[in-house]
């Protein structure tokens, strides 16, 4: 049985299941519950070219079937991440992919050279944190400026390049297409959707930031037709990302059209889940005699 997934030309998952950015920090915490070598890949918390404290707190809230962050992209900046995580997310047999972001076109070129280093097996460009006033969004939301900023970056980096969209857009297509053609390697879709919660007795928000991005089973169905709506307009892969907790949550994302998925929130409430979800994986293709992942990807059967 073959559980590899390509998400470039020179990017093969041994699996197609990894961590989300921003819920698995830089790894070490979940090591102490499993392997990491399990997993396909492990995407890091987003980073920036110098250390960023995020928003005031609280910045979590549970919501029903989800929660509400707003972190702000608080991160340890890309030195600190070169000279004290990498190498030890290079002891895992695991692909690492690096999730950053800029707040400029500059800012995101030079974080990408900056991170174009062995030991990196891609790179995760964010265009679609809600969480920040400049956190890249504003290029995530105009396919012109996508394209531009894709193109630059493209243009320094040697490795393969995933650009993760928000679905905060009128047309989502619109955008994927601009990354395709601005030469990515693949599309992470989808980020968080921006949400809030009220403390009534106390007439406050409960963010310290008033609103963040919600994220968990709530979106998933959201994810699921994006996700379906993409794969329909781009040839590149995608890699899908909202609401998935368990391994019926994954085939339903590869049949819609997804190369592999991102585990955000759900290992929040269980660290232990991506071991049940690769099994989970793993018995659905013995069950139903599918000898590899490619088989699945994109074959939802519709109604003629
Ligand atoms: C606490 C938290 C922090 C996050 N930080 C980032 C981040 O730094 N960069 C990013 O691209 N996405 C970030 N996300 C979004 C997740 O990677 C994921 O796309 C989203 O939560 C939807 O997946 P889920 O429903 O499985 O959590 C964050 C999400 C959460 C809950």
């Amino acid at each position: 049985m073959d559980t590899s997934t390509r998400i470039a030309s020179n990017l093969v998952l041994k699996n197609p299941v990894m961590s989300a950015s921003g819920t698995f920090a830089y790894g070490e915490e979940f090591s102490e519950f499993f392997d990491l070598s399990i997993l396909g890949g492990v995407v890091t918390k987003g980073l920036s070219l110098k250390p960023k404290t995020g928003n005031p707190t609280p910045r979590i809230v549970e919501t029903p079937c989800g929660m509400i962050n707003s972190i702000g992209l608080e991160n340890v900046g890309i030195p600190v991440f070169l000279n004290e995580k990498l190498s030890f997310l290079k002891g895992f047999d695991t692909q690492i992919i690096v999730n950053f972001f800029g707040t400029t076109e500059d800012e995101y070129v030079l974080a990408a050279e900056a991170l174009d280093k062995d030991g990196i097996s891609a790179l995760e460009m964010n265009v679609s944190c809600p969480n920040v006033k400049k956190g890249g969004i504003e290029f995530g939301r105009d396919p012109d400026a996508l394209y531009s900023l894709v193109k630059m970056v493209r243009g320094v980096l040697g490795r393969p390049l995933i650009v993760k969209l928000s679905p905060m857009v009128t047309d989502i297509t619109q955008l994927a297409l601009a990354v395709q053609e601005a030469k990515a390697d693949a599309i992470t879709c989808i980020n968080t959707l921006p949400a809030m919660a009220i403390d009534e007795r106390f007439r406050r928000p409960v963010l310290g930031n008033i609103t963040g991005g919600l994220s968990g089973p709530a979106i998933k169905p959201v994810a699921l037709k994006i996700v379906w709506d993409v794969s329909r307009c781009v040839s590149i892969p995608i890699i899908a990302s909202g609401g998935i907790a368990t391994y019926r949550d994954v085939i339903q994302f590869i049949l819609a059209g997804a190369s592999a998925v991102e585990i955000g929130c759900a290992c929040l409430r269980d660290p232990f889940c991506f071991i049940e979800i690769i099994e989970g994986i793993r018995g659905y293709m013995e069950e139903h005699h599918i000898e590899s992942i490619a088989e699945l990807i994109g074959k939802l059967e519709t109604p003629r």
